[in-house]
């Protein structure tokens, strides 16, 4: 910051005034830096254009740029655009959101199939990630696992977004997540993993021509606190899919006040072939409506939730609380200016 030379060349007490200045300015960067880990209304923007208008063509290079273990917020603008991308966010770059500004035009695209954690287009392995107006999707086709997002970090939210794939479309591995107005679409397991989330007004759109499943949650043990929560969503699709199967013997799923097409498979859940798991999973509906609602031939194994069970899955408390969500930044900066952009605040 210059206080070597400054003091070098603190001959006379002009220079005693300037180090002054200085030390004031480097105390408040100090205390800015402190405390800058809670204001998430100000965020450094990170254009990415494929015109090259923006700082970057590739939304890999704009995550790069990112400092390691930043604790400002980072906001990367995705112009429209078909971003053929295989796209990591790092463990130690927290606090990214990468935006487009319409789901169906700004796409990120790859086509990895195989092994499950290798196949993903977009891996995030960092924390309090927001993903806004894009489309996710994996190319790889319907022969084998094919992810198209991964989501290992925790306080991780998804705004508007369009996932896609057919196997695995969604995996939803670790921590505690919020998906909210998404469209997802596969046909085996698309939403499978060990995480805990809620997926609010989300559209479920399965593929599978015959029984697919739409859930593969996997909870391990009655001590994780992890599973999914379907909460005013729509299930539409083709074929007979399973709302869920167990991944983990102690898999969680509830369906809340969702909409179910009638392809719904009637009986509902699966046991994956292992009777064993009927009496350790837990599998709810409470108030759904539609033909793939009706619970006269659901396994017996199922619940139908009371309103007192149905109580902690009409709200975010199995995620942590609304307190890691943030709405999106009002402010931006570049360099050392501030600039306004309507983002509305809304996510
Ligand atoms: C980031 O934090 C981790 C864990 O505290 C540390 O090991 C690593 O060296 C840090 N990286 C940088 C570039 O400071
Ligand atoms: C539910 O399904 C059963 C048979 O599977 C049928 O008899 C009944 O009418 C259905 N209920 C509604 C409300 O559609």
């Amino acid at each position: 910051m210059g206080f070597a030379v400054a003091a070098m060349k603190m001959v006379h007490r002009g220079y005693i005034v300037v180090l002054l200045v200085e030390l004031l300015v480097f105390c408040s960067f100090m205390a800015s830096s402190a405390t800058s880990s809670n204001d998430m209304s100000t965020a450094i923007l990170i254009r990415v254009d494929q015109s090259g208008n923006g700082d970057y063509g590739k939304i890999q290079d704009a995550i790069d740029a990112v400092p390691s273990n930043n604790s400002q917020l980072y906001f990367i603008l995705v112009k429209p655009g078909t971003y053929r991308e295989k796209i990591v966010v790092p463990a130690d770059k927290p606090f990214i959101t990468l935006s487009g500004t319409q789901a169906s035009t700004t796409i990120i695209t790859w086509g990895d199939g195989g092994e499950i954690f290798e196949s993903p287009t977009l891996s995030i392995l960092a924390s309090d990630f927001v993903g806004r107006y894009l489309t996710i999707q994996n190319t790889f086709g319907t022969s084998s696992k094919a992810v198209a997002v991964r989501v290992s970090g925790d306080r991780a939210a998804f705004y508007n977004c369009r996932i896609l794939s057919y196997q695995d479309t969604l995996l939803d591995d670790a921590g505690r997540h919020y998906y909210r107005n998404c469209y997802i679409e596969g046909a085996t397991d698309f939403i499978c993993g060990s995480a805990a989330s809620l997926f609010e007004k989300c559209h479920l759109h399965s593929l599978s021509e015959g029984n697919g499943a739409i859930t593969a949650q996997q909870r391990g043990s009655t001590s994780e606190n992890n599973g999914f929560t379907f909460l005013g969503c729509k299930i539409t699709g083709v074929g007979t899919p399973y709302l869920g199967r167990p991944w983990g013997p102690y898999s969680r799923v509830v369906f809340v006040l969702s909409f179910m097409s009638s392809v719904v498979q009637p009986q509902g859940w699966d046991d994956w072939g292992d009777s064993n798991k009927q009496s350790t999973v837990y599998y709810g509906e409470y108030k759904c409506y539609g033909p793939g609602a009706n619970r006269t031939e659901r396994v017996e194994w199922s619940r139908s939730l009371s309103s007192d069970e149905a109580v902690p899955f009409l709200t975010k408390e199995m995620i942590g609380g609304q307190g890691w969500l943030r709405p999106a930044p009002t402010y931006f900066m570049r360099g050392s200016s501030v600039i306004t952009m309507n983002t509305d605040g809304k996510n």
